[in-house]
């Protein structure tokens, strides 16, 4: 069988593919191949053997020892077609594919329209995939946040200052929302939600009013402004069509400078949230559903997703995880202001 992962890197990958690897092969006898960099490994039949010597010590590595990428099957002519011969060719009977919205996309679309016997694991840092409650790798992100937050609280005390801490959060904003809210910041924004930058001006100058004389605002990467309030910008497309991110801390930093007097820094705090250890909470994560989605294999469970049900590990639908995001809902997105200004 082979075990493939796709889209940006997330902490808890490892765990997943030691689990698999541990389970197939001394349970289930399997052989088992790593395919490097995403869907690129089988297009171009790009792979390497793990076993479990090769697969010893990762549990706590960040990263991904397969290598990533943000390979689309589907934007090169005949993919679906020379994966299943690329599967083939090395008697590589089911497939399990580790990814987000776009690798499970296409692992879903495999599976349907090509038949192609996989099994999908749900990651991402941004927590916003459907069919599951919870992602790995979540977890580590929103731990890397808070104490950055926790960190920017001193210095932003001590200088009376305002400081914008931009994180990841593409289309949701759970990595704002509970870092913000385990660091106590005073104003969160988050991509469901459009802000309006005279209510943000207007919460920090409350806390001043208050005597609070520095405020932290922590902004999701994918937040906007209500529409014509404010510029924003936008950089170049990903093969699944989507845009870089970053620059909503930048841009927030002059707005609110601008418009209250308040001196105002902002930190991007980027790839940190995806590097480094999982947090023990997404190793266990990702152990449960690399264990759940070899057992699927055995079950020859084709087009199912290993996914997080309340506290148990179930089997749901690929089709599930892509047919909505999971979004941050209003009612949690109200306790957090509770707390704003
Ligand atoms: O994997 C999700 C994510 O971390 C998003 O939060 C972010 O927008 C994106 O990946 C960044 O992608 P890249 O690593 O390609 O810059």
């Amino acid at each position: 069988m082979g075990v493939l992962n796709g889209g940006g890197d997330c902490p808890g990958l490892n765990a997943v593919i030691r689990a698999v690897v541990r389970k197939g092969i001394d349970r289930y006898g399997h052989a088992i191949v790593g395919y490097r960099d995403g869907w690129r490994g089988p297009l171009e039949n790009s792979f390497e053997d793990l076993t479990i010597e090769s697969t010893r010590g990762i549990l706590p590595r960040g990263g991904t020892i397969l290598g990533t990428s943000r390979t689309n099957p589907f934007s090169r002519e005949g993919g679906a077609e020379t994966i299943r011969d690329n599967l083939r060719s090395l008697n590589v009977d089911a497939l399990i594919a580790i990814g987000g919205e776009d690798t499970l996309g296409a692992a879903a679309k495999l599976h349907a329209d090509h038949d192609l016997p996989i099994v999908g694991v749900p990651k991402t840092i941004d927590n916003d995939l459907g069919g599951t409650d919870m992602t790995f790798g979540f977890d580590t992100a929103v731990h890397v946040a808070t104490q950055a937050i926790d960190r920017l609280h001193t210095t932003a005390e001590s200088h009376n200052r305002v400081m914008v801490v931009e994180v990841m959060g593409r289309h949701a904003g759970w990595i704002a929302l509970h870092s913000g809210l385990a660091g106590g910041a005073d104003v969160i924004l988050v991509p469901e939600r459009p802000f309006d930058i005279e209510e943000v001006c207007r919460l920090i100058q409350r806390r001043h009013a208050r005597g609070r004389f520095f405020s932290i605002v922590v902004v999701a990467e994918g937040a906007t402004p209500v529409e014509g309030t404010m510029e924003v910008m936008t950089g170049a497309e990903d093969e699944f069509g989507h845009a870089r991110l970053g620059g909503i801390g930048q841009r927030l930093e002059r707005e609110i400078e601008g418009r209250t007097g308040y001196e105002t820094r902002a930190t991007v705090l980027g790839h940190t949230q995806r590097g480094g250890t999982p947090t023990a909470f997404d190793r266990v994560l990702a152990t449960r559903l690399g264990v759940a989605a070899i057992d699927a294999v055995e079950e020859r469970r084709w087009g199912a997703m290993a996914a997080l049900k309340g506290a148990a590990i179930e089997l749901v639908p690929l089709s599930d995880a892509v047919a909505e995001l999971r979004t941050v809902p209003e009612s949690e997105y109200e306790v957090a202001e509770t707390f704003f200004g």
